[in-house]
């Protein structure tokens, strides 16, 4: 067995690939390296928990994908929800990424490390008159509609201001395509709030192609998350492209792209991941000689493996015939096991080749749903000693909570063998900030 994989301590995991996928190393002396950086070292310069991200890692990701796809006239817009962390998202412009957003906030993320807003397109279900004026404004490359009532809330928007140049509109189709994923992470089946149904699809081209203020640009979907067969993709783009077809017979031929959404799933234990290519080789003849740009909106994929979340064992107790390690990082910090039965796998920072025993893992939040691993295979470590929770660079930090008035944890860029802080750990000022004890005198 291989020092990586005696060091994960469990025969389930997949350690070399989770190792691969992280530009994470075991040194000689048994300290985790990500991106040729002590992870040891990151964590007594800025304390823990702590996120720490691979810059190479995430280029190589984005590489991948964008290789894969060269051949097809297509587009990357990263999702920024996945990870929006000031510096990814810069490595990311960088690259010639463009940008998947659904918030105002996020857009004012993208516009303050220079995207060019003509690569940025707006998606989501409950866009606020605020947010639309603001995707407005900068002359944003793409407005994802998601109902009829969301046209309406334009027209009336259009209609109070003046606007030099039409808005590109997309239609985000809900294509009714079943894919297999957790189910709080499925978007593309019915009955579900996202996207426009198919048959709603027609009136609502007529209704954009109808105003000059609006050019409709784009029919998208986004089927869901995690996911690591491409058969949905092909079905849901199959439909895509029928509606296009159909819009078109309408006399409407101003679509320029057809967006597949993201949704590429990982290996977070043993899956096998969905690798850009297979998706390409699906997508490719379908939009062949139609004059379309393929638009994808990967998120995960490109920074999922690329993160770790460092924390610290406080203490060990036993109870109930079980064994606990209670870590300074729990729910608050990286929701997923607690949201979705997430897999993570844990690993110690520095390896000692101790036995193995299986615990639960679980931070200081009071909920019994408070856990990072439940029933896992890990080293015997003690309180002070810290371990390194892989595979939480996507929908991590950005899902982190205050609940119990406890403090996000700072984020870490390792690029190019240094090290930075790209955000600092919150201060208990920094929560309190704006709140008052006595509302009613000021
Ligand atoms: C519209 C849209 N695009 C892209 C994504 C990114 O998905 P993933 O991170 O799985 O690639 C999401 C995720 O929810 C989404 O809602």
């Amino acid at each position: 067995m291989s020092r990586a994989v005696m060091a994960m301590g469990g025969p389930a995991a997949n350690a070399r690939e989770l190792f691969r996928d992280a530009g994470l190393e075991r040194g000689p002396d048994g300290v985790l390296r990500l991106g040729g950086v002590s992870l040891a070292a990151v964590l007594r310069d800025v304390g823990s928990p702590a996120y720490v991200y691979n810059g190479g890692a995430i280029r190589e990701r984005y590489q991948a994908i964008a290789s894969a796809f060269a051949g097809i006239p297509h587009r990357v817009h990263y999702a920024v929800k996945s990870n929006s962390s000031l510096a990814v998202l810069k490595i990311l412009k960088d690259l010639g990424a463009g940008a998947d957003i659904v918030s105002g906030g996020e857009l004012r993320r993208v516009t303050r490390v220079g995207f060019d807003p003509k690569l940025v397109v707006f998606s989501g279900v409950g866009k606020t008159d605020a947010e639309l004026e603001a995707a407005i404004g900068c002359r944003i490359g793409g407005i994802n509609i998601e109902s009829a009532e969301e046209l309406t809330a334009l027209e009336r928007i259009v209609g109070r201001r003046s606007v030099e140049y039409p808005i590109r509109l997309g239609i985000r189709v809900n294509p009714d395509v079943a894919a297999e994923t957790h189910p709080y992470i499925t978007t593309g089946a019915g009955g579900i709030k996202f996207g426009v149904p198919t048959e709603q699809v027609l009136g609502l081209a007529r209704r954009i192609a109808g105003n000059p203020r609006f050019t409709l640009v784009s029919v998208a979907m986004h089927l869901g998350s995690q996911l690591l067969d491409p058969a949905p993709f092909a079905n849901g783009a199959k439909k895509l492209i029928g509606l296009i077809d159909d819009i078109q017979a309408l006399g409407i031929r101003s679509i320029e792209a057809v967006d597949v959404g993201g949704g590429l799933g990982i290996r977070y234990r043993n899956e096998t991941p969905l690798e850009p290519r297979q998706l390409s080789e699906v997508l490719a003849p379908l939009i062949a000689g139609r004059g379309l740009v393929l638009h994808l909106e990967p998120g995960r994929f490109v920074t999922g493996s690329a993160g770790v979340l460092l924390t610290t064992v406080l203490y060990r107790k036993r109870s109930g015939g079980k064994d606990f390690v209670v870590v300074d990082a729990s729910m608050t910090d990286l929701v997923r096991p607690s949201h979705y039965d997430a897999y993570h796998e844990i690993t110690e920072v520095v390896a000692r080749g101790r036995p193995v025993r299986n615990v639960d893992v679980v931070g200081p939040v009071c909920e019994t749903g408070d856990f990072l691993a439940l029933d896992r295979p890990l080293a015997d470590v003690e309180a002070g000693e810290h371990l390194a929770i892989l595979c939480a660079g996507a929908y991590g930090s950005v899902m982190a909570s205050n609940y119990n008035t406890r403090l996000r944890a700072p984020e870490v860029l390792i690029d190019r063998g240094r090290y930075g802080v790209t955000r600092v750990r919150e201060t208990l000022e920094d929560l309190l900030r704006g709140e008052t004890d006595d509302p009613f005198h000021r």
